[in-house]
């Protein structure tokens, strides 16, 4: 067998490809079989659930929405979508994208099991409770374990809420966001943070909980375009950062960042910043705030504050 990991992945497929006709759904129902692609040398591996239609009809992983929002994310985690590998449980679309039957993911795992052990990724990141299934105990539930290292039967997880999750309740969003950019710091801190004891329950050593990471997720009737760039014009009269066109996210200098999804601008707190002095300075309202951020009391008046700072130069 050749050593080259590309030759071997693509052999893989080729396998795949080759155990056409199946009798058995979907295999029998889809356009075409979706392997997975991506960097045969990636450190990290997303594994979503199964293709969707266009996923069907491209035979490419995560190419439709819930792939936009994905390739959002990766940028979020300082990633691009062509450093790591993405494939998924299933590797083809259940009709009408019901969800895939244990007997369907076990019909597939041979070629996915195949693929990670050419792969051996440093973090494998399963999306949503499907792919976090075939990996994990069924006690380790997404809700509980997303966002952080936990080590399974020898492999290092990285869970996050499936992308397409958020399409439907953006508030996951908020969340998302956190998860991917807490999946580049572990990247960068060569998981040094991450003991398995300690990842499974409340909290990984110092992150912070979701609570503290999220600030507000507001709605406006305006396209996204609009929102992006009234954003832009109210966060250069804050302490701006940094604007990133490709993310649509404006950081501030004092740890939040500004994220404009859709029609909703999501307010979070970067992990960085929890337990830091919180500054926010709305100067369209000439307002100025200064507390220790994770004080019940004034994370809200901070949150309330921002809130209006952004929305009063959203309007203006
Ligand atoms: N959802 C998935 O789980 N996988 C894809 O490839 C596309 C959407």
């Amino acid at each position: 067998m050749t050593a080259d990991p590309k030759a071997r992945l693509d052999a893989i497929a080729r396998d795949l490809f080759g155990h056409l006709p199946c009798p058995s759904e979907p295999c029998a129902t889809c356009t075409q079989l979706v392997p997975g692609t991506g960097s045969a040398t990636a450190e990290v591996v997303i594994v979503g659930e199964a293709p969707g239609a266009a996923e069907d009809l491209s035979g490419l992983p995560f190419v439709g929405n819930a792939g936009k929002l994905l390739d959002r994310l990766l940028a979020e985690a300082g990633l691009a979508r062509a450093e790591v590998f993405i494939t998924n449980v299933v590797k083809a679309r259940p009709p009408g994208n019901r969800d895939p039957s244990a007997d369907e993911v076990a019909h597939h795992w041979p070629w996915l099991a195949a693929q990670l052990d050419v792969l051996r990724p440093r973090l494998l990141v399963p999306l949503g409770r499907h792919a976090l299934g075939r990996f994990a105990p069924k006690s380790d539930r997404i809700s509980e374990v997303h966002g952080r290292v936990l080590e399974r039967d020898g492999r290092r997880l990285f869970p996050l809420y499936h992308p397409a999750a958020a399409l439907h309740n953006p508030g996951l969003r908020t969340t998302l966001s956190s998860d991917a950019r807490a999946l580049g710091e572990a990247l960068r801190a060569g998981d040094r943070k991450s003991d398995p004891a300690s990842v499974s329950g409340a909290g990984a050593g110092n992150a912070p909980t979701m609570d503290e990471r999220e600030l507000f997720t507001e709605h406006f009737d305006s396209d996204p375009e609009a929102v992006w760039s009234a954003l832009k014009r109210a966060a250069a009269t804050m302490e701006l950062h940094e604007a990133d066109d490709a993310t649509k996210t404006a950081r501030l200098s004092t740890g939040v960042s500004l994220t404009s999804w859709g029609e909703h601008l999501v307010a979070t707190v970067a992990p960085a910043a929890t337990g830091a002095d919180l500054v926010v300075r709305g100067r369209p309202k000439g307002s100025l705030l200064t507390t220790k951020w994770g004080e019940d009391i004034h994370a809200r008046e901070v949150q309330k504050d921002l809130r209006t700072a952004v929305k009063n130069a959203l309007i203006a």
